[in-house]
C-alpha cells in the first residue's frame, strides 16, 4: 500500500478545510483530500451570506443575543461570544485575500436580513452567490501551496494508542493510501443527503461523523437536525435553495388561497428562527396545503437573485407569476463532533471544524448565516492551534491494515433518506424513532476486527450513512423534550432555559451507543 506524509491532512473542501489549508500552508506542509472535486461542497452553494454586526445600530450583543435566541438557549455562550466578535475581523480577513462583496452607491458593503435577525447584517457577494465567490477564491489561493487529491475517499482515522496518526483512502482506480500526519483535520461537512429533499451537495452524506465514531471520538447533540424553510420544488422533484434572504426582502410564505401563514404564528412572522418557520410550512403540506413564497414585492428579482432565478428556469417555473413552490428540506446538522474552543476532539491529534464540528455556537436550532462565519472562524483557532503545538515525531511503522473482502447486506441510499424523513423528520415520536432505530440495527455489521473490508465509494457511503443514520436516531431517543431542530410531538417544548442537557455519544461507554462499536471491520486501532 503506497504511503503519504505530510505535517497537516485535511479531510474535506468546503470553506473551513479550504481556508485552514490557506492559513496552515504558510508554515507547514498540508494535504487536502476530498471524496469528490475542490469545488463539491455545501459553501459553494451558500447563498445568503456571513453575517457579521456591522451596520449602524448594531453591535456584537445583538447578533448574540439573536443566535442564543434562535438556539433555544441550548448554545455554548462562550462560543458564541468569540463567533459574534470575530465576525467584523472575518469579513475583513476575506476581504483582504480579494472576497468581493456587494456594496451600496456609497461604496458600503449591503447588507441583508434573514430569518431570526433582528437587524440587517448580512454581507453578501453577487447577489446570492457568496459561497461561490469565496470558494473560487480560496481554491486559488490554495492550489500552488497544498497538495490536492480529488476523487478519493478517506475510508477510515488511524489511531496508535490513543491518538489519531493518519487516514486510509481508497481512489476512483480502487487503490488504497496509507496518510501520515501530525494533525488530521475533519471538514467534511454534515449529513444532508441523509434525507430526500435537501440543500445539501450530493457528496454530504455524514462520513465524518460516522469515522469520528469508529475511531472513538465524542459526539454530541446529533438530533438537532435543522430544515430550510424554502426549497424549491416543483412537481415532487427540488432544484436548490432559495436564500432567506428573499424573506428578507419581503417575500412572504402564502398558501394556494392566498393566506399568510407565517400571521399569528410568530412576532418575526416569516422571517421566525428556521425551525418555527419549517415546522409551519410541513404541518400546512400535512393539511393538504401548496406552500409558496409569494416574491412579487420585489423589484429587480432577477438581478439580486441571479442563482435562484436561473434555478427557476431550470424547474421551468416562472417567475413571473410571483409565486414559487417550496417545501422544507434538510440543511444542517447543529450537533457533531465534539470539539474544544481550538477545534481539537476528545481523540488527540485529530480536529473538526465546519458542520462536522460540535462548537457549541449554535444550540438547538442554527442562526441563518452563522455557518460560514462558523467555518472561517474556527478554521482559523485551529491554524493558530496547531501553529503553537511543537512537531510531533510520526510513527514510521504504520500497521498496514488487511484487505478483506467481506459481502455487506446495506440498504439503497433511497431507502436510508425515505426512513429518516418519515420517522426522524421534522416532527417525531418515540415510535417513529424506535421503528427507525430497528430498521438501522439490521445494517450494522456484528464483527469487529483490525481489517478493512473492501468496499467501492458506495458501499462505503451507504455504510457512513447507515451508522450517521443510527447515531442521529438514537440520540433523538434519548432527548425526551422538544427544542429547536429536534421536535417530538409526544413530548412539549421546553421553554426552561436552564435545562441544557447534551447528550455526549462516547464510543467508549457502556451504554447503548455501544452497539455500533462494531459497526464495521474497517476499524483500525
Ligand atoms: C439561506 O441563504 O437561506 C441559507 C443561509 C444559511 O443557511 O445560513
Amino acid at each position: 500500500m503506497k504511503m503519504r506524509k505530510a505535517d497537516v491532512i485535511i479531510i474535506g473542501s468546503g470553506i473551513a478545510g479550504l481556508y485552514a489549508a490557506y492559513l496552515l500552508s504558510s508554515k507547514k506542509k498540508v494535504i487536502l483530500i476530498t471524496k469528490g472535486k475542490l469545488d463539491h461542497s455545501n459553501s459553494i452553494l451558500a447563498q445568503g451570506g456571513i453575517a457579521a454586526a456591522i451596520g449602524k445600530n448594531d453591535s456584537w450583543k445583538h447578533h448574540f443575543q439573536d443566535t442564543i435566541i434562535a438556539g433555544h438557549y441550548h448554545n455554548v455562550e462562550e462560543a458564541v461570544r468569540c463567533l459574534v466578535q470575530n465576525a467584523p475581523k472575518i469579513i475583513q480577513q476575506l476581504i483582504d485575500i480579494g472576497v468581493t462583496f456587494d456594496r451600496d452607491h456609497h461604496r458600503n458593503l449591503e447588507l441583508g436580513r434573514e430569518g431570526g435577525h433582528h437587524n440587517r447584517r448580512i454581507v453578501h457577494a453577487g447577489g446570492d452567490s457568496t459561497g461561490k465567490i469565496i470558494i473560487e477564491k480560496l481554491i486559488k489561493l490554495i492550489k500552488p501551496h497544498v497538495t490536492i487529491y480529488e476523487d478519493e475517499m478517506v475510508y477510515e482515522l488511524l489511531t496508535h494508542n490513543g491518538n489519531c496518526v493518519g487516514v486510509i483512502t481508497k481512489n476512483m482506480q480502487g487503490e488504497y493510501f496509507i496518510y501520515q500526519a501530525d494533525h488530521i483535520v475533519l471538514a467534511t461537512g454534515g449529513i444532508g443527503r441523509l434525507y430526500p429533499i435537501s440543500s445539501n451537495d450530493h457528496t454530504i452524506t455524514g462520513d465524518g461523523i460516522a469515522m469520528a465514531y469508529r475511531a472513538g471520538a465524542d459526539l454530541i447533540d446529533l438530533e438537532f437536525i435543522q430544515f430550510h424553510p424554502t426549497m424549491l420544488v416543483h412537481n415532487s422533484i427540488p432544484f436548490g435553495l432559495v436564500s432567506e434572504a428573499v424573506r428578507g426582502e419581503g417575500a412572504r410564505l402564502v398558501n394556494q388561497k392566498g393566506e399568510l401563514i407565517m400571521e399569528g404564528i410568530h412576532p418575526l412572522k416569516d422571517l421566525a428562527p428556521r425551525d418555527i418557520v419549517a415546522r409551519t410550512i410541513y404541518l400546512s403540506m400535512q393539511n393538504g396545503d401548496q406552500v409558496y413564497l409569494d416574491i412579487s414585492i420585489i423589484k429587480d428579482f432577477t438581478k439580486r437573485f441571479p442563482t435562484i432565478s436561473k434555478m427557476c428556469e431550470t424547474g421551468h417555473i416562472d417567475i413571473n407569476t410571483g409565486l414559487l413552490p417550496i417545501a422544507p428540506g434538510a440543511h444542517f446538522i447543529m450537533g457533531g463532533v465534539k470539539t474544544n474552543a481550538y477545534g481539537e476532539t476528545t481523540l488527540k491529534g485529530l480536529y473538526a471544524i465546519g458542520e462536522v464540528a460540535y462548537t457549541g455556537v449554535h444550540g438547538a436550532n442554527r442562526l441563518a448565516s452563522n455557518s460560514l462565519l462558523e467555518g472561517v472562524v474556527f478554521a482559523n483557532k485551529v491554524a493558530e492551534y496547531i501553529f503553537m503545538r511543537p512537531k510531533k515525531n510520526i510513527r514510521r511503522d504504520p500497521m498496514i491494515p488487511q484487505i478483506q473482502k467481506l459481502k455487506l447486506s446495506l440498504p439503497e441510499i433511497k431507502e436510508i433518506q425515505d426512513v429518516m424523513m418519515k420517522n426522524v423528520g421534522i416532527i417525531r415520536d418515540e415510535a417513529s424513532l424506535l421503528f427507525a432505530k430497528e430498521w438501522f440495527e439490521q445494517f450494522l455489521p456484528k464483527f469487529h476486527s483490525n481489517m478493512i473490508i473492501d468496499l467501492s465509494f458506495e458501499e462505503i457511503t451507504r455504510l457512513n450513512m447507515v451508522t450517521t443514520g443510527w447515531l442521529i436516531t438514537t440520540s433523538a431517543l434519548k432527548r425526551t423534550e422538544s427544542r429547536g431542530g429536534h421536535f417530538r410531538k409526544d413530548y412539549p417544548y421546553s421553554n426552561d432555559e436552564k435545562w441544557l442537557k447534551r447528550y455526549i455519544v462516547r464510543r467508549s461507554e457502556e451504554n447503548e451507543f455501544n452497539q455500533v462499536k462494531n459497526v464495521t471491520s474497517t476499524v483500525l486501532h
